[in-house]
């Protein structure tokens, strides 16, 4: 349809028509319970009217659903205005991947972007035309959940290059494509930050720092043509994002042009009010629809006050006519006007759901992910030695992330399934070790939803029975694989802990396994940065596998006998506690760095300053090392730049990619600025004993940064370049920008 023909459809519609176009509802709601319009759609206020003439679904399940719901809608619907239907499809849609997090830590995009492409072949298929996804929220802190959902974790520059290949996965050239998705990036803005990492909670920073660090992988998002954008719950500079015009207007519309569709997280309208912010109801819809916020999940603030608000004059219908367009806009350019069901075929379904090419996908890119954090030679195991396999995770098929709303558990591998594919039955024994949380970790609401185990009786003495057990059985293995990390449901949205270690029986499994005297390879599974210090020195080796997905245990095996060589580096410093939280590479320098023990400096007194594991690292089983770092010039001005070698050496015997990661640090200038930030990196594939150069460019638009008027700027003066393995291990040079002459 071509824009005038909108702007005819739109001309056609009476206010109502326009403001129902505005709303979001589940897709429950029109299913044969919904269609009675009680509980909670009555709630709502949604009547006959509003249901055949809403603009938009969450989370309809399945082509077969789609396309009876858009068939119905259409027969109902007074304009033929088809439906969209979102979704969250996070990391992937049946065939699951590896959760965001772990995604980061391949620090591959090319795996990111084909990971999305699979998500959105699957997902599109079933009837979805945007996903809620990319989650690009900067992540310093581990106690917060949805730290899992992030593939930038604590890394501005990550999380942008993250963004980008996840969002072109996703919408390929053009979202009317055959199996391409249109991308919501979430959540604007900022909610990463949240005060003490608890969920929901008020966000309170510079104008400058959200410059610097958070608005980043948000811009990448837009700038690879992102088609949606959703509010965050939480307020910046004391206004909920969702009503916060300067945030919403000025920012993401004037000035980085954004165009597209912005809609408000689940319920954020109503939360203007609850925040404080509005004293009603209707006015909480006056100042989202101020915000330029297009579409209201889930609530009935809009439906229910903006026809007045337009009536007595508080708002204009053309702001209503905005929204409406941008959402017509985005349905045309799906091509959902002339094709309503875009891609949903329950034949195609059958074929690309859990297809071959998508579980070798799933296993493929679960192997990028796995972050080595320690080896004692024990790692790649001999295929010849006895195994005893214990703990919670072996069995466990809960290994998609808390947002596979649409995987069946029962296509999960299991840890138990992968070994005995691989493996030699006779040479394995197989424990449980104990239960994956003790009684007193279950959070109350997931247990009383009946989302959790239930809790046994005794489960003091099962567990010492199971442990005893694992420990008797484990007696004349030669090595332990032993799996274990958090619950799955202690990950994702409302999931903060404020105990980052790992779950107390799996504690006093570890322990009493380690008088066995026995060498320990560690599998941990979780979603967050974990407080591992006991895990690392009770275990010979570990290695982390997040949330691997569908196939990822296949990888795992894989990666444990030596047929993958592990590469990924974490995205999130591992803190030594959760009292370090929240902790990350890139901050400030202050003016007592804890540089030498002294007293008055910046540490603490009970734990070290630095966290446990830092950024960017990550063992292999190659031993690579970092020789020389050179630089061809020492002086950077606004006509040249500089090249920066390292010379790198694999003294190994394996073949392996390693991540070579490049820090700069602005010595000194007119706002503090950070002891380290990541300018670049490169994954390199090493051939075993080979040396080989790796080179980057430095330019001065790689050290620009924002100053107090949230001005782009560069300042002449030295800085220093960082080459590593990680962000501490590091080989460093400087050099001299002269970009101003000084009279400016
Ligand atoms: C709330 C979450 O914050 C958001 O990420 C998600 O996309 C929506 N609910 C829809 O499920």
């Amino acid at each position: 349809m071509t824009k005038e023909k909108l702007k005819e459809l739109l001309n056609k519609m009476s206010l109502t028509d326009k403001i129902y176009q505005l709303i979001q509802i589940a897709s429950n709601f029109y299913t044969e319970d919904g269609m009675k319009l009680t509980g909670p759609i009555e709630e709502l206020g949604i009547n006959e009217e509003i249901l055949w003439n809403s603009g938009s679904v969450i989370n309809a399940k399945g082509a077969k659903s789609v396309k009876e719901i858009q068939d119905k809608y259409l027969s109902k619907n007074k304009h033929k205005i088809p439906l969209l239907f979102m979704a969250d499809v996070i990391n992937g849609y049946k065939t699951i991947f590896p959760i965001p997090i772990a995604q980061g830590c391949s620090f591959d995009e090319k795996a990111v972007y084909d990971i999305a492409k699979a998500s959105a072949k699957e997902a599109t298929t079933s009837g979805c035309h945007v996903t809620f996804s990319p989650m690009v929220d900067l992540c310093r802190d581990s106690r917060w959940g949805r730290v899992m959902e992030s593939a930038g974790g604590e890394d501005p520059y990550l999380g942008s290059i993250m963004a980008k290949a996840t969002v072109e996965g996703y919408q390929g050239n053009n979202i009317k494509d055959k199996n391409s998705i249109a991308s919501c990036v979430k959540h604007f803005a900022a909610y990463g930050a949240g005060v003490a990492g608890r969920e929901y909670n008020s966000v309170d920073m510079s104008r400058r720092e959200l410059f610097q660090n958070y608005l980043p992988p948000y811009k990448a998002a837009i700038d690879a043509k992102a088609s949606m954008m959703m509010t965050s719950f939480n307020i910046i500079d004391g206004i909920p994002a969702t009503a916060n015009t300067w945030l919403m207007k000025d920012l993401l519309r004037n000035k980085w042009k954004f165009d597209g569709v912005l809609i408000s997280d689940y319920s954020a309208i109503k939360e203007i009010f609850v925040h404080g912010n509005a004293k009603d109801e209707k006015e909480a819809a006056k100042k989202a629809l101020n915000a330029t916020c297009d579409i209201d999940m889930m609530t009935n603030l809009y439906t229910n006050n903006l026809y007045s608000l337009v009536k007595e004059g508080s708002i204009k219908e053309s702001q209503v006519d905005d929204a409406v367009m941008r959402i017509l806009t985005l349905k045309n350019d799906l091509g959902l006007f002339e094709n309503p069901y875009k891609d949903a075929s329950e034949i195609e379904e059958q074929l690309n759901h859990l297809s071959k090419e998508n579980l070798e996908l799933s296993k493929e890119a679960s192997g990028k992910t796995f972050v080595l954090l320690k080896n004692n030679n024990i790692l790649p195991l001999d295929k010849n030695k006895k195994i005893a396999l214990i703990g919670p995770h072996v069995n466990n098929k809960n290994i998609v992330g808390n947002w596979s709303i649409f995987a069946d558990k029962n296509s999960v591998k299991s840890l138990k399934e992968a070994f005995l594919e691989n493996y030699n039955e006779e040479y394995l024994k197989i424990f449980e070790g104990c239960n994956m949380l003790a009684s007193f970790e279950y959070d109350p609401i997931f247990t009383s939803i009946g989302q959790s185990p239930l809790i046994i009786d005794n489960e003091e003495l099962v567990n010492e029975l199971l442990i005893k057990e694992a420990c008797e059985g484990a007696m004349d293995a030669d090595v332990i694989v032993l799996a274990i990390g958090e619950h799955q449901r202690q990950t994702g949205e409302a999931c903060s802990r404020t105990n980052l270690e790992i779950p107390y029986y799996q504690q006093k499994l570890l322990i009493a396994l380690k008088a066995l005297n026995k060498p320990i390879v560690t599998l941990l599974y979780n979603g967050r940065p974990l407080a591992i210090k006991d895990v690392l020195d009770s275990s010979d080796a570990v290695l982390e596998v997040w949330y691997p997905g569908t196939n990822g245990n296949s990888a795992v095996v894989d990666t444990l006998f030596g047929k993958i060589n592990p590469s990924g580096k974490l995205n999130m410093s591992f803190p030594y506690n959760a009292g370090q939280c929240p902790i990350y590479y890139n901050h400030y320098q202050t003016g007592r760095p804890h540089i030498k023990d002294e007293r008055y400096v910046s540490r603490y007194i009970d734990a070290p300053t630095n966290p446990l594991l830092p950024f960017g690292f990550g063992l292999s089983y190659s031993n690579f090392i970092y020789n020389s770092i050179k630089l061809d010039n020492n002086i950077l001005t606004k006509n040249n730049k500089l090249n920066v070698t390292v010379s790198i050496t694999n003294d190994s015997k394996y073949n392996g990619y390693e991540v070579v990661q490049l820090y700069i640090q602005d010595v000194y200038g007119s706002i503090v600025r950070p002891v380290k930030e990541l300018k670049g990196f490169k994954k390199v594939f090493f051939n075993a004993n080979e040396t080989k150069e790796v080179s980057f460019i430095l330019n001065t638009k790689m050290l620009e940064f924002y100053d107090n008027n949230c001005k782009k700027i560069i300042e002449n003066g030295l800085f220093k370049v960082y080459i590593g393995t990680n962000s501490r291990d590091v080989l460093e040079t400087e050099f001299e920008v002269i970009y101003l002459n000084n009279k400016n």
